[in-house]
Order: C-alpha cells, then structure tokens, then sequence
C-alpha cells in the first residue's frame, strides 16, 4: 500500500484525492493546502485523513511514501525540491517547473535519492491520443505535414503563469509524442489584456526538421470550450475532437495527389481524393485513474514512467524558448 500526501487542494488537487483514495493499491495518508476553507472540503472527501497547513508536516516519511504536486505552477519547484530531498517519490502536476535548470536540478535529486519524479502529462494516458500516436507511428497517415491543436476556454485565469505555461504544456507534450522529435525552433506570439503582465492568449509555432511543422494556440479568454487537434499526413488526416463524448477521433481518407503527367507546367497539378471517413472505437477509461495507477507502478516497481523527470524537461525547454520569443515579438528561437 503506498501512503499518498497530496499538496493542493484547490481545483484539481480532489480529483487526485479520489483517484488515489480509490484505487487499491494507495490511500491518501495526508492532504496540505495553505486555505482552511479548502482543507474544510477536503475534510468532507476524507474525514479520518490527517490535514495541515505546514508543508513540513505532510512531507514526514514516517506518514506518507508518495507526494502528490498540486499548487500553482511556481510553487512547483520548491515543493518537489524539498519532497524529493527527503526521499519521497514525486508526482508534480504539469508543467514540471518553470525553468530547463530547475526540471535538471529535479532530475538529478530524485536519481541521487532513488526515487521516482513523475510529471502529470494526463493526454499521455488518454485512448484517444494512444490512437493517434498508433496513427502516426503505424504510418496509416502517411508522412506527417503538420499538426494544429487549439485548447481554448473561458478560465480559469492564472496569475502566477500567463496561458502559454498553463494551457500549452498539454499541446506540446501530445505534439512531442506524436512527432517523436525535439523542435528546433519556436516563435509565439500573444496579448496580455486582463493584466498587462499575464498573456492571457497566446499563439506558437514549432518548427521540425524535415520540413514539419506544429501551431497551438492556447487562450483562456474566448468564448467557449475547445480541446481540437488536427494532424495531417501526406495519405491521411486526423482530427481529434476531446470535447466529443463519443467519437473523439475521425480519420479523413482525403489527400492532395499531384497527376500523374502533365503536358505543360500550366496545366493544372494537383486533384483531391476524398474517400471514407471512419471513427475508431476508443477503450472508455478515465485517464486519470491510468496515471495515477502508473505512478503506483513505478513507484513498486522502480521502473521510470512513461511520464518522467525528461518528459518534463523536454516541455520546459520548449515553454522556455517560447517565453523568449514571447517577449521579443514573436522572433524565431532555438530550442
Ligand atoms: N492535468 C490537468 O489536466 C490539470 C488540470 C487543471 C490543473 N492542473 C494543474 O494542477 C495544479 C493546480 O491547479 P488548480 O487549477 O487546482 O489550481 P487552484 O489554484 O485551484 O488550486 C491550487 C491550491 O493549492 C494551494 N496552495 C498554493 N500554494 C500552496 C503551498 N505552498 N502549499 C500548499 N498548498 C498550496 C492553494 O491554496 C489552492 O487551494 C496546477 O499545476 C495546474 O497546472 C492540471
């Protein structure tokens, strides 16, 4: 039985509480958050649990075996820091921290202590981009062109990080996955208009090699929900709706096809195909308990996760190059 103390308990933090309190090989042990009115709900999911405003009391190994990151983004850093130097495995909610020498400083603890980093990149557990990933990887879309994915919303809004660190990690951990390759440029571009120090949306373009490319745009300023990803192939396209409840995958059997001669270069060069379009049934699991359940995994077994200390890293580099051309309007960056 691992002994699970979860640090937040704000929005997301109740959804990890349940999780774990529910899965049978864990039991949520401690819960910590620095509002009372939160820890009073908490008291409500877990009336026997131990609950505390001091950090200090929750991250005691003789209490808890296992903590869980759910506090804003800055926070991040400094709490797994101090988790994982007093040998605590750790499971920090996504984006790992808000620096590349921070996410290394992570790594690097949680090897020299020997213990498990795990960062919670959730679409990596979800059946719908496990599709996609047999989509690209099996090479039924063929050569991937590009991919565009659009995380848009009403809120919440952050203070702490502006919607690029929010709401993009997801977009560039899926894109990674699928592409199987570190960018090697980025721009991005955005408006910071509820607060002239937070961009509230903001648009960035990947650049790969080989001529392939990645656009995200992410906003928590518009009105309704989107969670949209279309990713074309030079056979297939794909598009990814995770706002349907059902069919949240549809394959396009259309592509652009040059003819076979021409007689002139005026002529004209290219003609649609339009074939079928099918929906692939997706296994219904909630993604959550799938990684909640591959923490405990790692954590038994000492195997790293498919969502690492590296994985973690790999998005703050590209969130950190991105930053840079943020804020100088948009320029290309090296990642
Ligand atoms: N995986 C996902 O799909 C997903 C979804 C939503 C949020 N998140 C992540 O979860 C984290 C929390 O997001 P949220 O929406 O729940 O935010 P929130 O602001 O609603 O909740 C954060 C909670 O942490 C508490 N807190 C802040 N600093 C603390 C500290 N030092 N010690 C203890 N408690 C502290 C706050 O009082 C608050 O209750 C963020 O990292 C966010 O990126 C992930």
């Amino acid at each position: 039985m691992t002994r699970i103390g979860i640090i937040g308990s704000g929005y997301w933090g109740p959804n990890l509480i349940r999780n774990f309190q529910n899965l049978p090989e864990s039991q949520v042990a401690a819960v910590c958050d620095l509002s009372s009115r939160r820890l009073n709900h908490a008291r409500e999911l877990l009336p026997d649990t131990f609950l505390t405003e001091d950090v200090n009391e929750l991250l005691n190994p003789e209490l808890i075996d296992a903590a869980v990151i759910s506090t804003p983004t800055k926070t991040h850093y400094a709490l797994a820091k101090q988790a994982l130097e007093r040998g605590l495995h750790t499971f920090v909610e996504k984006p790992l921290a808000t620096s590349a020498n921070q996410g290394q400083e992570l790594i690097d603890l949680a090897e020299k202590n020997g213990v498990i980093l795990f960062v919670g990149h959730l679409f990596l557990y979800n059946a719908a981009v496990n599709k996609l990933k047999d989509l690209v990887s099996t090479g039924e879309l063929g050569n991937l062109c590009y991919i565009s994915s659009s995380r848009l919303n009403l809120g919440p809004i952050r203070q702490d990080v502006n919607a690029l660190w929010d709401l993009a990690p997801h977009d560039i951990y899926i894109i990674l996955e699928l592409i199987s390759e570190t960018p090697v440029g980025v721009n991005c571009q955005g408006l910071a208009y509820l607060n002239s120090k937070v961009h509230d949306v903001c648009s960035l373009t990947l650049h790969f090699e080989h001529r392939r490319m990645a656009t995200i745009h992410v906003s928590w300023l518009n009105p309704n929900k989107t969670r949209l990803m279309t990713v074309v192939g030079e056979k297939k396209m794909a598009i990814y709706d995770d706002m349907e409840p059902l069919e949240k995958i549809k394959i396009y059997d259309k592509r652009i096809e040059a003819p076979r001669y021409t007689d002139s270069f005026g002529e004209f060069q290219f003609s649609f195909r339009y074939g079928d379009t099918s929906c692939p049934w997706l296994e219904q699991s909630e993604p959550l308990k799938l990684e909640c359940q591959h923490f405990l995994d790692s954590v038994v077994s000492g195997e790293q996760p498919k969502t690492d200390g590296k994985n973690g890293l790999d998005v703050i580099k590209v969130l950190s190059a991105a930053s840079t051309s943020l804020h100088e309007q948009g320029g290309y960056v090296q990642v």
